[in-house]
């Protein structure tokens, strides 16, 4: 409730002589001094102490002056301070300045509120200042720092503006600095934007002045540790209990698998639930940007890329590890998202024997996927005419399943086609499931339901080889004798 609460709008911050960390002025340029000492690697570093906040205890506005108090006793008196990582031994250190600070600023509170001002210092020292308490609640999926005075929060699907605020930019600057560079990264003007993964495995994307313009942006897709399970998404009706049958049959039988849609539209979330369906015998390899996927089955080799160094080497893209991953005797290659050159090697890899392949495109319908697709091909740089490009398309992809965020915030499948062949210049493919919305009701949910077509998808065949029958129902057909007829 108080993390959304009105409150007066407070008086523009003092600017902080020192930072928090108390290692220099907050002026000097944003390098680390870890970065530039720790070696280049994308593991993150073990989680940091971060003491308990009530999320959205918004303090006063005298309270500023008390934190800068705080922070440069910390960064004068007590040197050694970086080296705490213990928040009682912190909190024994900062109690006696913050009480005298408390007195100098005439701020009287209650002991719950003294605890929570002590949190707030102590998550600036320890954790990922204002927003570790957004970080730290279950029911929050994404937080988005627009600059030191605009926090916005995802919560079930609706983006919520908080109350939460930075001190100023360089408030912001530190907390990204913080998350960068246990991971050898860094940000300052000449490396303005960096992408990176807090311990907990949340995927983070910060980007500063001169790019941002509002100041230094902070973008964090929380990491959801139980991950959504296919009963999960059919019961929030982003499926239905017939498609989920008909994906863990294509899946089963080896179908080579994409799934589409836009930014946050759960592509990853399906991938997880799709990948879930591949046998346990099969040897599984997973290639990532940032690791998010969490299968399950005993025998899976999960890579990951890696980002160039502080000197701007030693970068790993997707593209190679999908070549090198062909060297390892895969069953199957998962590829969270396909977005540049490694297109071409992915679909290479689907047309030379490396069935059940499954990826992500970011794209806005089934058809758009195929041109998407070939624009990334074209990424690759090899020159190829566009209608080799297209075969290859054409006879490596199996079935596109696209996936919408709606506007009452849900994510549902709202197409699933399967591609036929080429017919001249043409892909050719047919829809086999489609959302069909009927209404909206009065509290702006989206009614409707994901309903196959009524074709008989030609996929069957291939699912009916690997000894799966789905009953026809699951296709919206009736005659159950005809169609086992048809697809032997
Ligand atoms: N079917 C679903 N129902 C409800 N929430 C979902 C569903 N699928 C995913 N989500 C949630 O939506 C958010 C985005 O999901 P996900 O990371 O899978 O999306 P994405 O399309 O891969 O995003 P991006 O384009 O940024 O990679 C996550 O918080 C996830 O838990
Ligand atoms: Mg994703």
């Amino acid at each position: 409730m108080g993390l959304f609460r009105n409150r007066p709008p407070t008086p523009p911050p003092a600017p902080p002589k020192q930072n928090g960390q108390g290692q220099r002025p907050a002026t000097t340029p944003h390098v680390s001094s870890t970065a530039a000492t720790s070696p280049p690697t994308s593991k993150p570093a073990p989680a940091p102490a971060v003491p308990h906040a009530v999320p959205g205890y918004a303090p006063p506005p005298e309270f500023r002056v008390v934190r800068e108090q705080v922070q440069q006793f910390l960064v004068k008196e007590v040197k050694a301070s970086n080296d705490v990582h213990d928040p009682e031994e912190m909190k024994r250190l900062i109690e006696p300045i913050f009480s005298r600070a408390l007195a100098d600023a005439n701020l009287v509170v209650s002991r719950i509120e003294r605890e929570q001002m002590i949190a707030l210092i102590m998550a600036d020292i320890l954790g990922y200042g204002p927003i570790q308490p957004l970080l730290d609640r279950d029911d929050i999926s994404e937080v988005m720092v627009n600059g030191p005075s605009q926090v916005y929060i995802e919560q079930k699907g609706h983006l919520v503006l908080t109350d939460v605020k930075f001190i100023d930019n360089d408030h912001v600057l530190r907390i990204i600095e913080r998350i960068v560079a246990p991971l050898g990264r860094r940000i300052d003007e000449s490396s303005p934007m960096v992408d990176a993964r807090l311990p907990d495995g949340s995927r983070v994307n910060a980007i500063i002045p001169p790019l941002a313009l509002g100041g230094p942006s902070i973008t964090i897709r929380k990491f959801k540790k139980d991950s959504l399970k296919v009963d999960d998404l059919i019961r929030f009706g982003s499926m239905t209990p017939e498609f989920a049958q008909f994906l863990k049959a294509a899946v089963h039988s080896g179908l080579n698998i994409i799934i589409s849609g836009g930014t946050g539209s759960g592509k990853t979330t399906l991938l997880n639930v799709l990948s879930s369906f591949i046998p346990e015998d099969e040897r599984i390899l997973t290639i990532e940007d940032a690791a998010e996927l969490q299968l399950q089955q005993p025998h899976v080799v999960r890579l990951e890329s890696r980002p160039a160094n502080i000197e701007g080497k030693g970068r790993i893209g997707i593209r190679e590890l999908v070549v090198n991953s062909l060297r390892m005797r895969p069953d199957r290659i998962v590829v969270g998202e396909c977005r540049g050159g490694e297109t071409l090697d992915m679909l290479q890899a689907m047309n030379t024997g490396h069935d059940g392949s499954l990826t992500t495109v970011h794209s806005n319908g089934a058809r758009d996927t195929l041109s998407r697709l070939e624009t990334l091909v074209l990424m690759a740089g090899m020159e190829l005419p566009l209608r080799a490009i297209r075969q290859q398309i054409a006879s490596a992809i199996d079935v596109i399943v696209h996936q919408d965020r709606m506007r009452d915030g849900t994510r549902k499948v709202t197409q699933c086609s399967e591609v036929l062949g080429m017919e001249g210049e043409t892909i050719v493919m047919q829809d086999i499931f489609r959302f069909d919305q009927t209404g909206i009701d009065e509290d702006g949910k989206i009614l409707g339901e994901l309903r196959p077509t009524g074709l008989r998808p030609r996929v069957n065949e291939r699912i009916e080889q690997s000894g799966i029958h789905l009953p026809p129902s699951v296709f919206g057909l009736k005659d159950a004798d005809n169609w086992y007829d048809n697809a032997r």
